[in-house]
């Protein structure tokens, strides 16, 4: 698969606490020096351009903690040949920053929101739960200030948010986004057990018997996810099985890390630095774009279970975003 679309890693830092993805006691985070400048990031992507990426999702941690972040933004989406430029939040800061990322051009948003219930949601982000009504807010701006699609990303965890999907489905009626469904990765320290995962197939069962059939849409084809309508309902669901289904062969991504480094794959550790380089007496843009030409090829060889099962992923999710 020609690689069209790059994640970057803002920050490894985030104001929330995930259960599944900052374990309890992450105090180390990457020193302020080490992470990638705006000039360099928009730098590393329109090197990237020139082989053919023409869309950008900026990730984090919390991609919104970092200091005005709409100039990277705007740096990005100026490029030439960059078609579509979105972000993945917590959806914290979006009720005060919607408006200003929309100017900057951000296209559309992704927001995680794992349950509907905010005293639920205090526990599993580790924050107040004041904070759910806010990130609420968030999606509201998001949608009234023109970002669209804006998405929920619903991470899966038995026990916990399986009993909720009736809800989600109301949800994503009465504001008119589509919810994804994802499933839970076994990343991020011990939270993860066979326990409290729930596939895909099971989340598609309930509401084929509960709702109705799932028509899908043929809207966005991009990545893994899958759209669809519920019969019957005026609701949007995806569907992100992550951990249940390969789906490698169709990879079009890569990923740059907030301190720099090039990962060509989620799941193997084989990286490149490109800070090294873009920091060096010697740097040229040329040489990047060369650089990142074998990196991509590079990327071919590589699927992801296997490097998953010979090398394992031994960074933690929010160093690398998703
Ligand atoms: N499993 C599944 N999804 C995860 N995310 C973070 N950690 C995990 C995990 N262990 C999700 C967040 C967010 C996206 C960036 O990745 O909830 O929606
Ligand atoms: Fe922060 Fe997202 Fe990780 Fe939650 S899942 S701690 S919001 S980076």
């Amino acid at each position: 698969m020609k690689v069209r679309y790059l994640r970057v890693s803002l920050t490894d830092r985030c104001n929330f606490r995930c259960k599944y993805c900052m374990p309890n006691g992450v105090k180390e985070f990457i020193p302020h020096e080490e992470i990638l400048k705006y000039e360099e990031i928009v730098e590393v992507v329109k090197a990237f351009t020139v082989l053919g990426v023409d869309s950008v999702r900026f990730t984090g941690g919390e991609p919104l903690v970092r200091r005005k972040v709409e100039e990277v933004v705007r740096g990005v989406s100026e490029l030439p040949f960059i078609k579509d430029v979105s972000l993945t939040t917590n959806g914290f800061f979006l009720k005060e920053k919607a408006k200003s990322l929309k100017e900057a051009g951000l296209k559309r948003v992704n927001v995680s929101l794992d349950t509907l219930n905010p005293e639920k949601f205090s526990y599993i982000t580790g924050t107040d739960p004041s904070s759910f009504y806010r990130v609420v807010e968030g999606i509201e701006e998001a949608l009234s200030v023109g970002l669209s699609p804006v998405k929920v990303n619903t991470v899966l965890i038995k026990g916990f948010n399986d009993s909720e999907i009736g809800d989600f489905i109301k949800f994503s009626e009465l504001y008119g986004v589509e919810v994804r469904f994802i499933e839970l990765m076994p990343v991020g320290g011990k939270f993860f057990s066979h326990e409290n995962f729930i596939p895909i197939s099971k989340v598609k069962d309930y509401i084929r018997e509960n709702f109705g059939e799932l028509i899908p849409t043929t809207s966005y084809k991009k990545g893994p996810a899958k759209s669809f309508l519920v019969e019957g309902t005026k609701a949007k669901v995806g569907f992100i099985p992550s951990v249940s289904e390969h789906f490698c062969d169709s990879c079009n991504r890569v990923r740059l890390t907030s301190d720099g480094k090039l990962r060509l794959c989620l799941m193997s550790d084989r990286e490149l630095d490109l800070k090294v380089l873009l920091r060096s007496a010697s740097y040229s843009f040329e040489k990047l774009v060369s650089v990142l030409k074998e990196a991509l090829i590079l990327k071919r060889g590589i699927n992801g279970i296997s490097a998953l099962e010979s090398l394992g992923c031994s960074r933690k999710m929010f160093t690398i975003g998703g």
